[in-house]
């Protein structure tokens, strides 16, 4: 029986494969009651709290929607207006909102923050995205993956662009702990550093998981389930990267020949937000400066029928739902 009262939420590297298909299959039951209309508040009077010291619409407001649906309470504090990392230490912080909430939302920067608001804090502490992963996220893309594809277990996934990041590190580490195939495609100097492809790789080993690195396209999406991938420059990164990645990058763009290579029934995933035309500020000013229509993915990819975006965008805030009532339920 999975009890994760208390626990906090910072890796999934953390969790065993039973737990994470807990907190599946309780975000699917969630799901159902919200699409069904059922009220389910077992965490009425309790309060947390939302620190975003990074940007973000999909995690602030899947955290905010969902606390609200199980009957709590939450404040967000943004990095303009509290007193965090600028005139209070990480760990005053921690022994301050532990008193006042039961919960603790961190987005931010060094994975090493949030484990030490974590060490401090006697409440769950949930990591928002740090520099080097992004938990919930992988919550929300596992639940889309099995609702479009069924079965999680044996699926190839590959992941395109920059795969040292969050978003990289988290997919192999969520397939490594699941039994899926996972290729990251991206030149060399892109792929996930070597300790942690180690450890996913004995992680593997128990679950007939696989991790594949190649710098060959056709041969990395050729018959995958799923092609994913992500922004090429991320949150916090310096304006002078944009240049070396697109031309680093470019070559690893999700297009229309890309996904006819992974085949008809591939789906198409990305966390968002996406380059997909030139419809944002940046994507306009990066697109008329370098010369691009856009980045990551073609528009016809980001359309297209095997596009499942908006799916995941929507299962963030069920898969959220389910972590804060497993952490902080009875
Ligand atoms: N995918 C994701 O984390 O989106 P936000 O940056 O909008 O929270
Ligand atoms: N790699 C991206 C993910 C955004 C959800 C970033 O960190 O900006």
């Amino acid at each position: 029986m999975v009890n994760l009262k208390g626990r906090d939420f910072l890796t999934l590297k953390d969790y065993t494969t039973e737990e994470i298909e807990y907190l599946l299959d309780l975000a699917a039951d969630l799901k159902d009651k919200k699409k069904n209309g059922i009220r389910y508040t077992p965490l009425t009077g309790k309060n947390i709290v939302l620190i975003f010291e990074k940007t973000s619409t999909r995690t602030r407001c899947a955290f905010e929607v969902a606390a609200a649906d199980l009957g709590m309470n939450s404040t967000y504090l943004d990095p303009s207006c509290s007193q965090i990392g600028n005139k209070e230490s990480i760990e005053d912080t921690a022994r301050v909102l532990g008193r006042m909430f039961d919960g603790i939302e961190y987005r931010g920067f060094g994975q090493e923050i949030v484990e030490e608001l974590a060490k401090h804090a006697d409440v769950p502490v949930w990591n928002g995205l740090t520099d080097e992963y992004h938990p919930t996220q992988m919550l929300a893309d596992m639940l889309t993956i099995r609702e479009h594809l069924g079965e999680l277990k044996g699926k190839k996934l590959t992941y395109m662009g920059d795969a040292r990041f969050n978003m990289g590190n988290s997919l192999m580490i969520v397939c490594a702990k699941l039994g899926m195939h996972f290729t990251a495609c991206a030149p060399k100097e892109y792929f996930p550093n070597a300790a942690l492809v180690a450890e996913c790789e004995e992680i593997a080993k128990q679950t007939g998981a696989t991790i594949r690195l190649t710098e060959d396209v056709n041969e990395g999406t050729k018959n995958v389930d799923v092609i994913y991938t992500d922004v090429w420059v991320s949150m916090g990164e310096p304006a002078e990267v944009w240049e070396e990645r697109i031309r680093s990058l470019t070559p690893y763009k999700v297009t229309a020949d890309v996904m006819k290579n992974a085949g008809e029934k591939a789906i198409f995933m990305h966390c968002l937000p996406a380059y997909h035309d030139l419809k944002t500020k940046i994507g306009k000013t990066m697109g008329e400066k370098y010369g691009f229509e856009d980045l990551e993915v073609t528009d016809e990819v980001f359309e297209s029928a095997q596009s499942v975006v908006f799916d995941e965008a929507e299962n963030r805030m069920h898969t959220i739902k389910a972590v804060m009532a497993a952490t902080l339920g009875d």
